[in-house]
């Protein structure tokens, strides 16, 4: 295992300590804290980190830094595999970042860079794993392992799952084979062909899904025939 964990009860961020540790010299480690203070998802927003759940960050120096999707990519793929080999359930990817089952959300990728002289990368992961119920502005949303298998499940072993899953796609990454993650995304997910609401950072887009390109990036055919490619946004699905 090539990543060193460092264990937290609790801490602010994972992803604060991680780039705090990778600014001090370390290189290739994982983060987990038992709790987070001001856990923090896509666009700022809070993200709800009671001790029930994994929350880490792996921490390295990305080979690319100009599209650091590729390591939230490989992550979410790596955490998609883990759970469908552990908790046997039809875990299934949502662009970009997301992980859902039955409708409802499992885990959340928050993949931040630190960009110097040297460029570094947090790949933030939480994952809802023995939470018996969430708080009433996301229980509508939120879904974890224990409410769909009603099983409990060692947060240890499954980081250590991720982990070794991570670490053979961050090889394939490494080789710039981008076309393999990408096939290997699309196993995973069945968002191509959908009809769906796109919130991207200028505009919402209402269309059928095309493809996922190369480049991580989402093709939507609008409902008024034009083709738009999006790099980031917030996919809502029409069924
Ligand atoms: C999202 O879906 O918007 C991404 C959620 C990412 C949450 C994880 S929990 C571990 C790491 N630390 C954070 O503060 N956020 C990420």
């Amino acid at each position: 295992m090539p990543y060193k964990i460092y264990h937290f009860k609790t801490l602010t961020s994972t992803n604060d300590k991680a780039k705090e540790l990778l600014e001090k010299g370390r290189r290739n480690f994982a983060v987990v804290a038992e709790t987070q203070t001001k856990g923090r998802g896509r666009f700022g927003r809070k993200w709800h980190s009671s001790k029930e759940g994994l929350w880490v960050s792996i921490a390295l120096k990305p080979k690319f830094s100009h599209n650091l999707q590729f390591l939230t990519f490989i992550a979410s793929i790596a955490v998609v595999k883990a759970i469908r080999k552990t908790a046997k359930i039809n875990a299934m990817l949502k662009w970009p970042n997301d992980i859902y089952c039955n409708g409802k959300k499992l885990c959340g990728i928050l993949t931040e860079g630190i960009f110097g002289k040297e460029d570094f990368a947090a790949i933030g992961i939480g994952l809802n794993v023995n939470q018996k119920r969430f708080p009433k502005e996301i229980g509508n949303i939120a879904t974890s392992l224990k409410i769909i298998t009603k099983k409990n499940f060692n947060r240890i072993f499954f980081l250590k799952n991720i982990l070794d899953e991570f670490e053979k796609l961050h090889e394939v990454y490494e080789n710039e084979n981008f076309g393999r993650i990408i096939k290997e995304w699309k196993k995973y997910s069945d968002n191509i062909g959908k009809m769906a609401k796109v919130a991207a950072m200028q505009k919402t887009h209402y269309g059928k899904i095309l493809k996922v390109n190369n480049d991580c990036s989402l093709t939507l055919k609008l409902n008024n025939g034009k083709i738009v490619k999006i790099a980031e946004g917030d996919l809502f699905m029409n069924d």
